[in-house]
């Protein structure tokens, strides 16, 4: 072996992926650049019908060399909220993660890849060679509002995400509503950037307002729908369907985040994942679980804003929450959610929407209900990764990420001789917020069981008649559909299962 296997130990993630971005790269040019019949499914690359080609001045494409250059540029582009995440990222964390994320890379290995060998090291064990290219298709459906200050980090996460996935399968989608600062801008030059190296992107900005919708929740449904009219337009216009959504708020993930993400999604073939999310909490002091407006345990209870312990009522659920476990659940979304689209292209096509008041539905969030429907469709698989942690601003942000201390300094003494410390049994990885780079565990690999839905969920209207900037009806419990009760609400029906796990 030309590299011994432990090259990348004790490395950053960045800086291991940016390595493997850059010789994934070398093999995707060859085999998306070569500008034949294949291309015209790439619309930014898309080249000019043949009469504007013999115009006497063609349009000169970038070389294969200069792409390089600017992909080589866009992945190293360093994230300033998020580049801490994976900061001095134990050894063994960074195996894990490149062992458990292979199947997920979009380009085929090489047979005797060199390069393969070297980042997932002893490969013949695990059966890598065969490894065959990926080619499921991610359709990312960002909102934006005034989000300048992240929109730099959003593109780094996502330009490095993409890398991994594979550029010719990943497609983005940016809704931009009213911004007042200069989002637009800055989105025109991401757009740019994002088409020099050929990756699909699509950015809408709008200046419409809520003004011409009577209904709060119609107007949140309408901004959330119009990310996804691409979706629409590619099946209608080009007839490609994509495997896996990712939708985003303007919300800073790590990639390691989005990656866990489609990871569980796919291992579990879930309607709906999402992670967790974290707002601080004044009187407790601490960050506490935040969007309890659309989650609801398997039972239907809502989960608190409350500290880690007492989140969910639910108590095998809350179990598992404390142990960083996958969870099923009735309800959730969370900063980000990774969808099946299933239910998008077939009927009764599911989309955003208000509730459907005249016929007596609470008016819930348009994320609550668009869950209601999945269970409805059929595809109630919902669940929610409590690794995955999120924060809206960089307090949470630094208090859900701390960074691993070493045992020694723990102890305050160095201990002589004995074994030497199992990173598996590390006690600040029970924490409430731990250190990002918790090691797996088997359990975590093995896909949920899931039930049928509840009888009865917790709903919180949001009539938005008065002036209150949240739910304004009492709560109810809400019957659900008899469907959503039934066992085959759970079964899967669209197998996105990783091969090679
Ligand atoms: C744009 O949409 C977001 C929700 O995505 C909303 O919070 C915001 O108020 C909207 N902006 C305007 C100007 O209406
Ligand atoms: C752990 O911390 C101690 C004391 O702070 C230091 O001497 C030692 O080198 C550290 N070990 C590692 C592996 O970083
Ligand atoms: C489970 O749901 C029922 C309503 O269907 C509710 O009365 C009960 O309190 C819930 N149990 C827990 C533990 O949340
Ligand atoms: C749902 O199930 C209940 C009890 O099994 C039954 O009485 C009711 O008619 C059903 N509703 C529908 C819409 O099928
Ligand atoms: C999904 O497909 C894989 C093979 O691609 C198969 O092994 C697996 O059993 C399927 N899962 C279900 C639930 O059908």
């Amino acid at each position: 072996m030309g590299k011994p296997a432990g090259a990348f130990r004790g490395r950053r993630i960045p800086t291991a992926l940016a390595l493997a971005i850059g010789v994934l790269f070398g093999i995707l040019v060859s085999r998306i650049f070569p500008w034949t019949a294949t291309m015209p499914a790439w619309r930014s690359n898309h080249i000019p019908p043949k009469s504007h080609q013999q115009s006497r001045q063609p349009i000169q494409l970038p070389t294969l060399e200069q792409r390089r250059r600017v992909m080589t540029l866009l992945t190293s582009l360093t994230p300033h909220y998020t580049k801490e995440c994976t900061r001095n990222a134990q050894p063994l964390y960074f195996q894990q993660v490149a062992d458990r994320y292979a199947p997920l890379i979009g380009h085929k290995a090489p047979s005797s890849g060199s390069w393969f060998s070297s980042l997932f090291g002893d490969d013949d064990s695990h059966g890598r060679r065969d490894l065959i290219a990926s080619d499921h298709k991610y359709f990312f459906a960002i909102n934006l509002y005034n989000s300048f200050d992240i929109i730099p980090d959003l593109f780094a996460t996502l330009f490095r995400v993409a890398a991994i996935l594979g550029y010719h399968n990943v497609f983005v989608s940016i809704y931009e509503n009213g911004s007042t600062d200069q989002t637009k801008a800055l989105l025109r030059i991401f757009d740019a950037l994002t088409r020099s190296v050929g990756m699909r992107i699509t950015i809408r900005t709008s200046m419409r307002t809520r003004g011409a919708f009577n209904h709060r929740i119609e107007y949140l449904a309408e901004v959330r729908n119009a990310a996804f009219v691409p979706l629409h337009e590619l099946r209608d216009s080009e007839n490609e369907y994509f495997d896996t959504i990712v939708f985003m708020n303007d919300i800073l993930p790590c990639i390691d985040d989005l990656l866990e993400l489609i990871y569980q999604s796919r291992r579990n073939n879930a309607g709906i994942t999402c992670a967790a999310d974290y707002m601080y909490h004044e009187e407790i002091g601490s960050p506490v679980f935040y969007d309890n407006w659309v989650a609801r345990d398997i039972n239907g209870t809502a989960l608190e804003n409350a500290p880690f312990e007492r989140i969910f009522h639910h108590q095998d659920s809350s179990q598992r929450f404390q142990r960083h476990l996958p969870i099923q659940v009735q309800s959730c979304w969370n900063g980000i959610a990774i969808l099946d689209p299933a239910p998008f292209y077939s009927p009764p096509h599911v989309r955003f929407r208000m509730a459907r008041i005249t016929e007596g539905e609470c008016s819930a969030s348009e994320c609550s209900l668009i869950c209601n429907d999945y269970w409805e469709a059929g595809y109630g698989r919902i669940m929610m990764v409590p690794r995955v942690k999120l924060a809206y601003d960089r307090k949470v942000y630094d208090i859900i990420h701390p960074a691993r201390r070493n045992l020694t300094a723990i102890r305050g003494y160095a201990r002589m001789g004995g074994l030497p410390d199992d990173p598996r049994t590390d006690p600040q990885d029970r924490a409430w917020f731990g250190p990002h780079d918790r090691l797996f565990t088997e359990e975590e690999n093995e896909p949920l069981n899931f039930v049928p839905g509840p009888s009865h969920v917790w709903c919180w209207g949001w009539d938005g008649a008065g002036d209150l900037d949240g739910p304004d009806v009492d709560p109810i419990w809400e019957h659900m559909s008899n469907k959503s009760m039934r066992a085959d609400a759970v079964l899967v029906r669209h197998n996105r299962t990783i091969p090679n796990i």
